[in-house]
């Protein structure tokens, strides 16, 4: 059964003019980009939606970078949407990750990695929900 997940198109992607070129790697998998819009978050914002990670080091670090530039937040949909843009997205380390996938090809490093993805079907929800009202998903 098709179900979804939540992307960002995070500030070095949107800076380098790579919203067409991540946006056809997603679309080659056979996931439906379902949502999209393109936002300057607010520090706040930033804060929220990374707020499990609040007390890792390299926090505000990633909140400086999320709030330096518009990311695309986006809902994607399709069969096993979760492990399946996991698996386009590569290692979160640019440095890890797999020929062919997005990090691989387009992230500049562990922070300004590109694209971000939800780990589980339940953080999809709520990740989904932080950005986005159900009238503006059009399955
Ligand atoms: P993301 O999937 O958006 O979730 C948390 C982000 O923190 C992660 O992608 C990385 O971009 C970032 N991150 C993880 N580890 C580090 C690190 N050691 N230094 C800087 N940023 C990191």
């Amino acid at each position: 059964a098709a179900t979804r997940t939540f992307s960002i198109l995070k500030p070095d992607a949107t800076r380098r003019n790579l919203t067409g070129a991540i946006n056809a790697m997603i679309e080659g998998t056979g996931l439906r980009i379902i949502a999209q819009k393109r936002l300057h978050l607010t520090r706040a914002q930033a804060e929220g939606f990374y707020a499990v990670h609040r007390e890792r080091g390299f926090f505000g670090e990633l909140v400086d970078f999320m709030i330096s530039g518009p990311v695309v937040v986006q809902v994607l949909e399709g069969e096993n949407a979760v492990p399946t843009y996991r698996d386009i997205m590569g290692a979160t380390n640019p440095a890890n990750a797999d020929e062919g996938t997005i990090r691989k090809t387009h992230a500049e490093s562990i922070e300004a990695n590109s694209v971000h993805g939800s780990d589980s079907e339940e953080n999809a929800a709520i990740e989904i929900s932080y950005f986005f009202a159900q009238t503006e998903i059009t399955g």
